[in-house]
């Protein structure tokens, strides 16, 4: 059970108060009414010979029927026509029903596709499982009168044959995903550095990970000097926190890297206050790559995996860093700080650094690093500054079959230029122009020679300013899905 869904297999007779029904136009030819009690069949028959539209993309109708003394609901949910008919739509439609759904007071559901009886849809029962239980998702835990919500039961009725599997998979997924918008809409007054740290000694004890957990002190005998002069303005010291999944023997390790910045309030060069609380999310990347592993670990993926969660608090301070700093980083490189409110790619600098030095031969960092993010590419695609196409690619299609959507930026010479000091060797702001590129391409000054790297800025999709799909308002721990999807690959 999962926000209060519970969805299983249908076995033998059910008795249910609710059908909801999932149907795309091509599907309307296989549709078995006799699945169906006779009254609900006959509805249901009616609705669509009246109502050609009924498939189109995300239309909801809510039909009722008597059965007995009984008032019973049928949901049917159109999905589409022709090339519609994807397990993307499946799961934002999927998202959307089970949120309408809880709202009308049924318990028990009986969910029929007639694509669920085509053996080979193992991905769109997969993306419906997922679907509803994100979408229902609700961040509630500081709100000290919430009624208890009642458990709606969804009962699957498919022939393919590994559904189960598919459904404990879908259920890993969705909680890994939900694990990590928690601790992103958790507030900086109650996540920071060190309790990051907590969570991810549960996760590495859940889930039998080696973990290592560098503070401050240990920070400053690796030289990680970036990442600390991030930190140093706040009561709240740094952690680096490694986690480590071994699945496949000897192979190379590759390594997810998520900026873990607690709170950004900009520091010196501080925000303003408007919508400066949304920055409680800025350490999205870090949830991100510690769901990614716990979800990574419980499929028991044949990967080797280790995430780096570079935490810290950006606050203003007696010893906050200051602009015209110049601090050295981990691998010998000297950062000119133009703006303290440019932290992230500070502390990424020794994360990916460390995540090279322990031995990752392909990484991909995540990142709420631009607001510029947002205004190149909007709320719903991530941008990605790689050194690697290969690799790149096969982010942008593990993106693709999960719904989350990414596009690679150019990374040519000019704009390299952009963030050069003319008294260190880096500055950390190349300006407005361009600022998402600039930004990935600090990050990879600190790459090994020969390491591929993928850079993933999530500063547009990080954050769901209004509730849709799979995705309701507030931290979306956008990237778990991709991240997971691309171990498996
Ligand atoms: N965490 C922010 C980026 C951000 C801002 C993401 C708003 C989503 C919404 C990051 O640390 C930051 O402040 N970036 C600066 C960089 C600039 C000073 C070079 C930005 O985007 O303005
Ligand atoms: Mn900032
Ligand atoms: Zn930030």
């Amino acid at each position: 059970m999962l926000n209060n869904l519970e969805i299983k297999l249908k076995k033998g007779k059910i008795n249910f108060d609710g059908i909801l029904l999932f149907l795309c136009k091509e599907c309307e030819a296989h549709l078995q009414m006799d699945v169906l009690p006779k009254q609900a069949a006959a509805t249901l028959q009616a609705y669509l010979t009246k109502n050609r539209e009924f498939f189109k993309v995300g239309k909801i109708a809510n039909l009722t029927y008597v059965e007995g003394k009984n008032l019973q609901q049928i949901f049917v949910v159109g999905c589409g026509e022709g090339k519609e008919c994807t397990s993307q739509n499946f799961r934002k439609n999927a998202g959307e029903v089970a949120r309408f759904i809880q709202k009308q007071g049924v318990k028990n559901i009986l969910l029929y596709a007639p694509i669920l009886n085509n053996p080979v849809r193992g991905k769109h029962l997969q993306a419906i499982v997922e679907g509803m239980y994100l979408g229902v998702y609700d961040f509630s835990e500081f709100k000290t009168a919430l009624k208890k919500k009642d458990v709606i039961t969804f009962n699957i009725q498919t022939t393919i044959k590994d559904a189960a599997d598919i459904i404990k998979k879908a259920t890993i997924i969705a909680e890994s995903v939900c694990f990590a918008r928690n601790l992103i809409n958790r507030p900086g007054n109650v996540v920071y550095p060190e309790i990051m740290a907590n969570f991810a000694k549960q996760v590495a004890k859940e889930n039998k990970l080696k973990i290592e957990i560098l503070d401050e002190k240990k920070l400053l005998a690796k030289k990680m000097n970036a990442i600390c002069a991030v930190g140093q303005g706040s009561v709240h010291k740094p952690r680096m926190i490694v986690l480590k999944y071994n699945g496949n023997g000897k192979a190379p390790y590759t390594a997810y890297v998520g900026k873990g910045i607690t709170f950004d309030s900009g520091g010196i060069s501080i925000k303003p206050t408007d919508g400066m609380g949304e920055m409680k999310d800025d350490m999205s990347g870090a949830a991100d790559v510690l769901a990614t592993i716990r979800a990574v670990a419980q499929l028991k993926l044949k990967v080797n995996l280790l995430v780096v969660l570079a935490c810290a608090e950006n606050m203003p301070g007696g010893n906050a860093q200051r602009p015209g700093d110049i601090v050295k980083a981990a691998n010998g490189k000297t950062i000119e700080v133009i703006t303290t409110d440019a932290e992230g790619r500070m502390v990424l600098a020794d994360a990916v650094w460390y995540a090279c030095e322990l031995g990752a031969t392909k990484v991909v960092d995540i990142a709420t690093l631009t607001g510029a993010a947002i205004i190149a590419l909007g709320r719903e695609t991530a941008a990605i500054v790689a050194n690697n196409d290969e690799l790149a690619q096969k982010v942008i299609d593990a993106g693709k079959a999960v719904g989350e959507s990414y596009w690679q930026l150019p990374t040519f010479e000019e704009y390299h230029e952009l963030i050069k000091s003319p008294v260190a060797d880096l500055k950390n702001s190349g300006g407005r122009s361009g600022g998402t590129i600039t930004g990935g391409l600090f990050i990879g000054e600190f790459i090994k020679k020969g390491v591929q790297w993928v850079h993933l800025d999530i500063g547009g999709t990080s954050f769901v300013d209004r509730t849709h799909g799979f995705k309701p308002q507030g931290g979306s721990a956008f990237g778990v899905m991709t991240l997971i999807k691309l171990g498996e690959n």
